[in-house]
């Protein structure tokens, strides 16, 4: 535990002292609006009554995965909390829409995960990012953080940066409703295991990564304007869309961005968000070769071995076994040679790199201090709040999973394995009892980590 205490501080004084090596981070493509709502008992379970409670309760049992009802979006609400599972349902119905806006929001934040990582990234640690915002209304434009975050804009041929709150437009509010319930939370006869979300999504732009112009058209002056770059927001992609689109479509130009990307030398990061379409999820595969680094939890890393590898290991995979885990992250590298694939889970985070060094530890170390503090006060506000997350309770159980692996490996030392032609890392993380919030602790993890990782090696 000592060690780790040590390697923790370390890791942080050396984190902060290279994020402002960094001169930009391109990052797309789904920003959003979160209207977040904490769920209140008696308020929701009087709207049950309203609605029907047979009815809804249906639901629960029988997902409709979609919203086209008042019964669809209370019974996917309680699913959630049944199940103590993050879940995402697509609002179909203009009438449910208008219900979710009159029920109002406690808190609205930035959204998605590209929008999530610029207030980050651009407001919190002061690296030049610049986003892609499918639209840009002033509801949404005003959650952006001051600070070194741009959005592209076509002045007449000439591309200029300017920060979102500059470049407002009378565009659509794309807008996410999240329900956060907390352990324990009760409603009914329905208790959640842990805490969790449910997102009634009411966004139709996202939901076919639309681009904006200056990314269909201008894409080559951005890339060259950075050094990195995260994509996400491909997980929502169906197979074919009602005007005829399909996921092709979208993907070749994501293509056809990493290749101008690479052509740049930008180090490139996929964050790998479950991706329920099996087709779209073998094509994300496919393009894995031409990412530099993946990101991804136990969920999503098991619904690639489904198809990569086989159904036994993708279950113990999602069971949690660490060995597993270790092997199908080989056997994504084997497959994709990605030279980078970082997987986090409740408690630990391991990364597999085709190069060494301690850089990735730390960074990894960096990434869990920047999670407690998103998880301790749901939104992380300025670079020296991460330092109080040191005082957080690194994970006791994790330690059983170093003993393990030390005597699996013998060459593990401080969290390092040098398997001759890779390196194994291993961190325990940091575990906030009472997180304020659960949406976005992910991406905050990936990106800290990606980022602050070149950031070090650079030095
Ligand atoms: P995702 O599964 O991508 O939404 O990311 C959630 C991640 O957040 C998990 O893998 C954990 O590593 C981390 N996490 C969740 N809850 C907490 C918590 N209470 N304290 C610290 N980290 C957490
Ligand atoms: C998904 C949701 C978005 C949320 C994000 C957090 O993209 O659609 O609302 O902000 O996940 O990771």
């Amino acid at each position: 535990m000592r060690l780790w205490k040590r390697l923790y501080v370390n890791a942080l004084e050396n984190a902060l002292n290279a994020i402002p090596n960094i001169e930009g981070v391109l990052l797309g493509y789904n920003t959003n609006i979160d209207a977040i709502k904490y769920l209140d008992k008696d308020d929701l379970e009087k709207r049950i009554e309203e609605i029907g409670k047979d009815k809804v309760f249906k639901v629960i049992e029988n997902p409709s995965e979609k919203i086209s009802s008042l019964e669809d979006l209370f019974g996917g609400i309680l699913r959630s909390i049944k199940l103590g599972k993050a879940m995402e349902w697509f609002v179909e119905s203009e009438e449910v829409r208008k219900y979710l806006r009159e029920w109002e929001w406690d808190e609205l934040r930035i959204g998605g995960q590209a929008g999530i990582m610029a207030n980050l990234l651009g407001g919190v640690y002061g690296i030049p990012t610049i986003v892609h915002i499918p639209q840009n209304p002033k509801l949404q434009a005003e959650l952006f953080a001051d600070g070194p975050i741009y959005v592209p804009v076509f002045e007449g041929d000439e591309l200029k940066l300017v920060h979102p709150k500059e470049a407002v437009a009378d565009e659509e509010e794309l807008i996410h409703y999240i329900y956060e319930f907390p352990k324990g939370f009760q409603v009914f006869d329905i208790q959640a295991p842990r805490e969790n979300r449910f997102i009634a999504n009411a966004d139709d732009y996202n939901a076919r990564v639309y681009m904006r112009k200056e990314f269909r058209e201008g894409f080559e002056e951005i890339a060259k304007k950075v050094e990195l770059a995260i994509i996400s927001g491909l997980q929502v992609l169906k197979e074919h869309y009602p005007d005829g689109m399909t996921y092709r479509d979208v993907l070749d130009r994501v293509e056809n961005h990493l290749n101008i990307l690479n052509r740049y030398n930008v180090k490139t990061h996929f964050e790998f968000a479950y991706t329920a379409n099996r087709r779209v999820r073998e094509a994300l595969i496919e393009l894995l070769p031409k990412f530099t680094s993946v990101g991804l939890n136990e969920v999503e890393l098991a619904s690639i071995i489904e198809i990569i590898g086989d159904e036994e290991l993708a279950k113990e995979v999602l069971e949690g076994h660490v060995f597993s885990v270790i092997d199908a992250m080989n056997i994504l590298m084997d497959e994709t040679g990605i030279e980078r694939i970082h997987f986090h889970t409740y408690g630990y985070y391991l990364a597999l790199t085709q190069y060494m060094g301690e850089e990735v530890r730390d960074a990894l170390l960096f990434a869990s201090l920047a999670a407690a503090t998103k998880a301790m006060r749901g939104n992380l506000e300025r670079i020296e709040q991460i330092r109080d997350a040191l005082s957080v309770p690194t994970n006791e159980r994790a330690m059983i999973l170093e003993e393990e692996l030390e005597k699996e490996f013998t060459e593990f030392e401080n969290g390092i394995i040098d398997m001759t032609d890779r390196q194994l890392t291993f961190v325990p993380t940091k575990i906030v009892a009472s997180p304020k919030s659960t949406v976005g602790i992910g991406d905050t993890i990936s990106s800290s980590a990606f980022v602050s990782e070149f950031g070090m090696r650079k030095k």
